[in-house]
């Protein structure tokens, strides 16, 4: 029963009401689910504060344009119900997902445009890529032989559940004795993996992939970070030989902010543990978050 569960398990907001996570469902019909047609993005919530709330929403809203959905709900709604999940579940440190589907077609159409677009959004406990050894030794890296979906067929600054490459990726790095896998483009170049996107180090300078990848946020961040903080910071395409020959690698996600990877295709890097400017832009993506002005505090009382 919904008041025996426990909130900080997860809220769902669902058909306009409010749900425990593990009792929220959607049409087993949807397009969503049967053809993958949905968007959706995901924020975080730290010490009771989401991370740049607005860019997200913001890039939630161009990904629904870019497949031509909408929703019946301004931004400043979307806004009010992500907070609504996050104070219901008391959550301090929290996942905060939004989704539009397609929605269910008439019956007997395959018309995508006679849907009614759908929007489901909840909040759980913080999600972690990496785990705390992971974080604190260094992942175990791969290059996938599985190349990642290209961006001409299905647009990857679109957040979608096309994730078959990316996952087949991660079984790869498990069956080679690591943790995380980066597809190629199949010409050579890197990309991102499953749900995160890839930074290299040398000689101080950062670089990271500017083509058929998401453009994900801690990258974003990463990016102004690198600025701020006087570092060379180039956005290009970065070459599998790249990847192997650099001084340090690290792997960037809203579940999970700055993540350091020591090991590459078995290569050890450095003595084995994580950069020094790795480290660096991780403590200063964490402890910057409020003077660089995007967090916006939930009020748990209301
Ligand atoms: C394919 C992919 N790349 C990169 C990222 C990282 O994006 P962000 O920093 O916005 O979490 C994600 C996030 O889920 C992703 O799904």
């Amino acid at each position: 029963m919904a008041s025996e569960r426990n909130p900080a398990d997860g809220i769902a907001f669902v058909d306009g009401s409010y749900v425990p996570l593990v009792e929220a469902r959607i049409p087993l019909i949807d397009r969503g689910f049967v053809r993958s047609d949905a968007t959706y993005d995901v924020t975080h919530v730290w010490n009771g504060c989401f991370f740049r709330l607005d860019d997200y929403i913001g890039r939630f809203h161009a990904s629904m344009a870019g497949l031509r959905m909408s929703l019946p709900y301004s931004k400043a709604e979307i806004a009010e119900i992500l907070t609504e999940c996050v104070r219901r579940s008391g959550l301090r440190d929290a996942y905060v997902q939004m989704t539009c589907t397609r929605g269910v077609p008439p019956r007997g159409s395959r018309d995508p445009r006679l849907c009614e677009n759908r929007f489901y959004a909840f909040a759980q406990p913080f999600v972690w890529i990496a785990n705390d050894e992971q974080r604190r030794d260094g992942l175990k890296m791969v290059v996938s032989s599985v190349q990642r979906i290209p961006p001409e067929a299905v647009d990857p600054r679109i957040k979608n559940f096309h994730w078959l490459d990316l996952t087949m990726g991660i079984f790869e790095a498990y069956d080679r004795d690591a943790t995380v896998a980066v597809l190629t483009d199949g010409a050579g170049n890197i990309t991102e993996g499953a749900g995160f996107n890839v930074f290299i180090v040398r000689d101080g300078v950062l670089a990271t992939p500017d083509r058929g990848v998401f453009e994900g946020m801690t990258r974003r961040t990463v990016i102004e970070m690198a600025k701020a903080m006087g570092l060379g910071c180039e956005v290009r395409a970065v070459s599998v030989a790249e990847l192997h020959d650099a001084d340090e690698v690290f792997i960037t996600s809203t579940a999970g902010g700055v993540m350091p990877v020591t090991v590459v295709d078995g290569r050890i890097f450095g003595n084995g543990k994580p950069g020094a400017l790795t480290s660096r832009i991780n403590d200063v993506y964490w402890a910057d978050q409020h003077a660089a002005g995007h967090v916006t505090e939930i009020d748990y009382a209301r």
